[in-house]
């Protein structure tokens, strides 16, 4: 592999590939670098690489000329990365990718950027190293290139540690430990000191998915997942704390489509679909908030005739859903109802299609860590004001975006739900 790299500070690179593991791969010659300045291709007295930019603004932006000089003395089926931060990130999947080239060509931007016509002159591949600015692609490269260089054959002197490392089975790694067995009363675990090969490998197994379940869940889509993964990782998820979390369906005080505050009527596929969300993502309970007599009558009725009546004997998966129902007269009562069932207040938060939340779903989970957390859904026009006002945090709108914003009830508590509480959230 030949990595040439263009960039106006080549000296840059001089102690990073010089030690180390990079430093021997050139020496036995796994991968050669090359640097080409686009300084070299400039002609007036100033070698001149940068200018001001059209339209004004602070810094300068680097001149096309050069760099376009620059690029044409590149071997022809070059492979070219052009490292920014608006480009895709770099992951373990790209360096393997990347390592399957012969000649790979890294540019590295300064100032200000690059004038963007050099996108529509040449085939770049936008790569950036992570969401933060650099003073330049330089050091955006250097990541590049060693992690791209693990995966040349010879690189890493032990073949096995490149596939075993965090990210390469689209999980994290497992821990590892050293001499001493014991260090300020911190022991090894027992297994690692066992000799037992396959203990020690299940072990590590489990550790990779538990560390990746609890800091990046998101990699846990990979399909490389066993049943005995899935198992272990179910056996984490009924550890999270969805318990601690609440819904409460507001029928009063709530808006009308005049922007009073009204009362509205149950609604029978509410109620059902609300619980179905609870019994899935295993919540505490579900508070159906009515202060109308015939209301409360009436979804008493409803919910016995499914968790104890006929209903039950028929679905009893319906049974399970509803079980998390009751009916109170007011959101007070519904935090009563908490606060003795838990001996904890919950965090009371609002619900609204729109205005300024000031919490998301992933604080909600945080959140439900310390405290029983109350989320609050509004039927009819939404939540009354007074309810948003007393309410101790109103969760952002699900769609910032997009002009109709119309969800039914029971729709935003899916999501809402599952923002927080997914498997892989
Ligand atoms: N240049 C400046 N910042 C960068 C980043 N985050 N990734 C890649 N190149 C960059």
């Amino acid at each position: 592999m030949h990595f040439h790299i263009i960039t106006l500070f080549p000296e840059y690179f001089d102690s990073p590939l010089d030690c180390g593991l990079m430093g021997k791969a050139l020496e036995k010659g796994i991968l050669e670098v090359s640097r080409i300045n686009p300084r070299e291709f400039t002609r007036d007295r100033h070698r001149t690489v940068d200018d001001r930019p059209y339209g004004g603004g602070p810094g300068m932006v680097m001149l096309l000329d050069p760099l376009v000089q620059a690029l044409n003395e590149l071997p022809s089926g070059c492979r070219k990365v052009l490292l920014t931060p608006k480009g895709n990130p770099l992951d373990q999947s790209l360096a393997a990718r990347l390592a399957g080239e012969d000649d790979l060509a890294l540019v590295c931007g300064r100032y200000e950027g690059i004038d963007a016509r050099l996108e529509e002159l040449f085939d770049l591949e936008l790569v950036s190293v992570g969401d933060f600015v650099l003073n330049g692609g330089e050091s955006a490269a250097l990541c590049l290139m060693e992690s791209v260089a693990r995966f040349m054959p010879g690189f890493l002197g032990r073949q096995e540690s490149a596939g075993e490392e965090s990210f390469s089975s689209g999980l994290l790694e497992y821990p590892h430990y050293t001499r001493p067995e014991e260090y300020a009363g911190l022991k090894v675990p027992d297994v690692l000191l066992s000799g037992d090969h396959g203990r020690i490998a299940a072990w590590r197994r489990q550790r990779s998915l538990e560390n990746t379940f609890r800091l990046r869940p998101e990699l846990l889509t990979s399909p490389l997942l066993t049943p005995e993964d899935l198992d272990f990782l179910q056996g984490l998820q009924r550890t999270r704390p969805g318990r601690n979390l609440y819904l409460a369906l507001v029928h009063h005080p709530v808006k009308n489509k005049m922007g009073q505050e009204s009362t509205t009527s149950l609604t029978n596929l509410d109620i059902h679909d609300i619980g179905r969300v609870c019994a899935t993502y295993g919540l505490g309970k579900y508070y159906l908030c009515t202060p109308l007599q015939d209301q409360q009558v009436l979804a008493g009725r409803l919910l016995r005739h499914w968790r104890e009546g006929s209903g039950a004997q028929a679905n009893p998966d319906r049974a399970r859903a509803l079980s998390g129902g009751e009916v109170v007269s007011s959101l007070e009562d519904a935090v009563e109802n908490i606060e003795s069932l838990t001996g904890r207040k919950p965090r009371v938060v609002a619900t609204s299609a729109s205005g300024n939340g000031d919490l998301d779903c992933s604080q909600v989970l945080q959140c439900l860590d310390e405290d029983p957390v109350l989320m609050v859904l509004g039927t009819g026009y939404g939540l009354s004001d007074r309810i948003v006002q007393e309410a101790d945090n109103l969760l952002a709108p699900l769609r910032l975006l997009g002009g109709y914003n119309h969800l039914s009830v029971r729709s935003a508590a899916s999501i809402i739900v599952d923002r927080i509480l997914g498997d892989f959230a």
